[in-house]
């Protein structure tokens, strides 16, 4: 490993993916033969940089969550350190497990949800050379393309966002080490949907790169469907 594979790469990958109705984990379910965890480990490890991967995983998939990070790995011909942790019932709690497995020699730690396989990773580099820059943290993010209402509890419109200050937030979300590590050592941590929202609480400024629609999250069951046709296309060359 090159002296400077000083960035880690958390992976939650513990949620249960309710909302894609299927008997696995979200992250255990498979596209053309390769799970979604194993096709995020495979796009992480073309990142130079990274040297450390921590997964959060279900507590009773540990076992097989190592099967899917060695297929990665051998297809990659690369191998790193790799920790898997038990995740908890919140992103949030799966993200606190994985930092208690860092090591000295992570500087950044970026977090990566295992449902986005197919992150460009010009964006992981992007997200680093900004790292690199003295930002201390750093999200990638997209421009909205629906107009944007808030809808109270009875169906009815409250009022419209100025779409021209919205952005669809992504990840990898990089941090500083210690940024990181402390913002999730709050005692009373509140459950958030992204890492930087905690860092948004703590009063720490957040700054941006350019993501990218091939980021996109599968939740739902035509985002798989989307995912299978994208990964067919790719491996067509188109
Ligand atoms: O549920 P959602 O799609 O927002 O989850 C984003 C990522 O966080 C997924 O990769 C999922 O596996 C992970 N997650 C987790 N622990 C949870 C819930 C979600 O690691 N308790």
């Amino acid at each position: 490993m090159s002296a400077t594979a000083d960035v880690c790469v958390v992976i939650p990958a513990a949620g249960l993916g309710e909302r894609l109705g299927l008997a696995q984990p979200k992250a255990f379910v498979g596209i053309n033969n390769w799970s979604l965890l194993s096709l995020t480990i495979k796009r992480v490890l073309e990142i130079q940089r990274v040297g450390h991967l921590i997964i959060a995983v279900p507590a009773d998939f540990k076992n097989e969550a190592l099967d899917h990070i060695d297929r990665a790995m051998r297809e990659s011909n690369k191998k790193i350190p790799v920790d898997v942790v038990a995740g908890g019932i919140t992103r949030t709690e799966s993200v606190k497990n994985s930092l208690l497995a860092l090591d000295q020699l992570d500087s950044y730690v970026l977090v990566h949800d295992a449902a986005r396989p197919f992150v460009p990773a010009e964006v992981f580099n992007s997200v680093i050379n900004k790292l690199d820059q003295g930002f201390k943290v750093v999200v990638p993010v997209i421009p909205v393309s629906d107009t944007i209402k808030t809808v109270n509890e009875k169906d009815e419109v409250i009022n419209t966002l100025d779409r021209s200050q919205l952005k669809a937030v992504q990840t990898p979300q990089g941090f500083a080490r210690d940024v990181l590590s402390e913002i999730y050592a709050t005692s009373n941590l509140k459950p958030t949907t992204d890492d930087a929202g905690l860092a948004e609480i703590a009063g720490i400024n957040v700054s941006t790169i350019n993501g990218s629609v091939e980021s996109f999250k599968i939740t739902t069951p035509f985002d798989l469907e989307m995912a299978t046709s994208f990964m067919n296309r790719k491996q067509n060359g188109k």
